[in-house]
C-alpha cells in the first residue's frame, strides 16, 4: 500500500555559472530593502562575499555585512550574530558560506520573526510560522543547506550539536552558482563533498515512506524513503562518483566544480525531505566534542554505519556500487552490496579523510556516552533502515575506533 508523500525546496533555485549576479533583483522582487547578510572572515578576504554585496548594492538595497559566521558555529555566536540581526531591523536576511553560515543566517531568520532562544526550537518541526525571507548562497559544495529545512548549532556546555528541522526554514531563494566554490581547500572540498554523498547514501538507503515509525500525534519533517526522493538521490550519487576526486585533486576542475555543487544541491533535497540517519546521529556527539568537521565525521563513520545496515538494503547498496563506479556482474547479492562499502571507503581514502575515529581525537572512554547520546537523537535515527539500540550504536563506534 502507497502512503502520502510529499516534497519540498527552496522556494525558487536558480543554478548555475552567473547565477549569484541574479541576487539583486530576486531580493527586489521578494521586496525586501534593508538586508541582513551573514559571512564570515575568509570569504571577505577570498572576495567571495563580495560577488553577493556588489548586485545587492547595484539593485539599491540596504545592506548590513556581518562577518562572525565560523565553521561548526556555536551558541554564543549565534548569539551574537541574532543580537546584530536585531539592532539592523533587516526585512530579509541572506547566508553566504557553507552550512555553517547559512545555518546562522536560518537560525538569525527564525528568531527575529518569532523571538525567544535558539534552542527553543531544536526537534522537529517546533517552528510555528513563516520566517524572516531568507536568502542562501553556498561557498561549499557540501551541505545543501540552502535548500533544507534544517540548521545546526553546538552547544558548548552539552557539547552536542543541536538541530532544528522545520519546513518553514527552507530559503525562499537558494543561489547555487558553482564559481562561488572555486577558491575551496581541498579539505574543504573533501569534507563538504563527502557529506553530500552521505546525505545521498542515508536518503536512498533509509526506512520505507510507508513505515516510517512515527508516533501517534507527532509530525516530522523527514518522511522516509519515497519515489521522488530516490530519483535525486541517485543522481546525487552518480554525480559524488564522477566528481568528487576530481574537485579534490584539482579545485580548478571546473566540470568538477559544477558536478559537486549540483551534488550537494540534489543531496540536500533527497535527506531534507527523506531524512538523514545513523551516520548522522553519531556524528552528532562525536563532531560535538572532538569538533571535527561536520564532513569528516560523516565521512569516516559512513562505511561502518552502511556495513551495520547492510543486511537491511542490499538491493539498494548494489545500486550504490554500480554508481559509484564498481563493478558488480557476476556478484552474488551480499558480495554486490560490499562493493558499495568498499567504493566508499576508497573514495574517502583517496580524498584524504580518516578512517579511524582515534585518528580525529576521540578516546576510547568516550565510546559509550557517544552511543547514548547518539541514541537520544530519535528524529533522525528512526530514519534508519534497521533500528538501532545504544548497544548497536557502540559497536559501530568501536568498530570506527
Ligand atoms: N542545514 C543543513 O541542512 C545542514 C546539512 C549538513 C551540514 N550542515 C552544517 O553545515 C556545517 C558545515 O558546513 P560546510 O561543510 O559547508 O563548511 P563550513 O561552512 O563550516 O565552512 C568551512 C570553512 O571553509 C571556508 N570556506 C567556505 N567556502 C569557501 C570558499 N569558497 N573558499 C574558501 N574558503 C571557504 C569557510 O570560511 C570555513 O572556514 C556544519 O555546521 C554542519 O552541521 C547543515
Ligand atoms: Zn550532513
Amino acid at each position: 500500500m502507497r502512503t502520502v508523500w510529499r516534497f519540498h525546496g527552496a522556494g525558487e533555485l536558480v543554478f548555475g555559472w552567473g547565477a549569484v549576479n541574479e541576487v539583486g533583483e530576486l531580493s527586489t522582487r521578494m521586496g525586501a530593502k534593508r538586508i541582513f547578510l551573514l559571512t564570515d572572515k575568509t570569504l571577505l578576504k577570498f572576495g567571495i562575499a563580495q560577488k553577493v554585496v556588489s548586485p545587492l548594492e547595484n539593485a539599491g538595497i540596504t545592506l548590513e555585512i556581518f562577518d562572525g559566521g565560523e565553521p561548526e558555529p556555536t551558541l554564543p555566536s549565534v548569539l551574537k550574530s541574532i543580537e546584530a540581526a536585531k539592532k539592523f531591523r533587516p526585512d530579509a536576511v541572506c547566508g553566504v558560506g557553507g552550512g555553517s553560515n547559512m545555518d546562522m543566517a536560518k537560525i538569525v531568520a527564525k528568531v527575529l520573526a518569532h523571538g525567544g532562544s535558539p534552542l527553543d526550537y531544536v526537534g522537529d518541526d517546533r517552528i510555528p510560522g513563516p520566517i524572516l525571507p531568507l536568502i542562501c548562497i553556498p561557498t561549499t559544495a557540501g551541505t545543501g543547506s540552502e535548500v533544507s529545512g534544517a540548521d545546526v548549532f553546538t552547544d558548548p556546555s552539552t557539547q552536542l550539536k543541536l538541530g532544528s528541522l522545520s519546513n518553514y526554514l527552507r530559503p525562499k531563494i537558494a543561489l547555487v552558482d558553482p564559481q562561488m566554490s572555486v577558491s575551496c581547500p581541498k579539505k574543504v572540498t573533501a569534507d563538504s563533498g563527502i557529506d553530500a554523498l552521505t546525505h545521498a547514501i542515508e536518503a536512498f538507503t533509509a526506512v520505507d515512506n510507508e513505515v516510517f515509525p512515527l508516533p501517534p500525534g507527532q509530525r516530522s519533517v523527514y518522511q522516509g524513503r519515497h519515489f521522488f526522493g530516490d530519483m535525486v538521490a541517485e543522481k546525487a550519487i552518480k554525480l559524488c562518483g564522477e566528481f568528487l576526486r576530481r574537485a579534490v585533486m584539482d579545485g580548478n576542475d571546473l566540470e568538477a566544480r559544477e558536478g559537486m555543487a549540483l551534488a550537494a544541491t540534489l543531496g540536500g533535497l533527497a535527506f531534507s525531505n527523506v531524512g538523514v540517519a545513523a551516520v548522522h546521529a553519531l556524528e552528532y556527539p562525536v563532531g560535538g566534542a572532538v569538533h571535527c568537521s561536520h564532513g569528516e565525521g560523516n565521512g569516516l563513520l559512513l562505511p561502518y554505519v552502511m556495513r551495520f545496515n547492510l543486511p537491511a538494503r542490499k538491493k539498494e547498496f548494489a545500486c550504490i556500487a554500480n554508481w559509484l563506479g564498481a563493478s558488480t556482474i557476476g556478484l552474488d547479492e551480499d558480495a554486490a552490496a560490499n562493493q558499495a562499502i568498499e567504493a566508499v571507503e576508497k573514495l574517502r581514502g583517496d580524498i584524504g579523510i580518516p578512517a579511524k575515529l582515534s585518528q580525529i581525537g576521540v578516546k576510547e572512554n568516550q565510546l559509550h556516552e557517544f552511543a547514548v547520546k547518539a541514541h537520544s537523537i530519535q528524529r533522525i535515527l528512526r530514519v534508519n533502515p534497521r533500528t538501532t539500540s545504544v548497544e548497536d550504536l557502540e559497536k559501530i563506534l568501536r568498530e570506527a575506533f
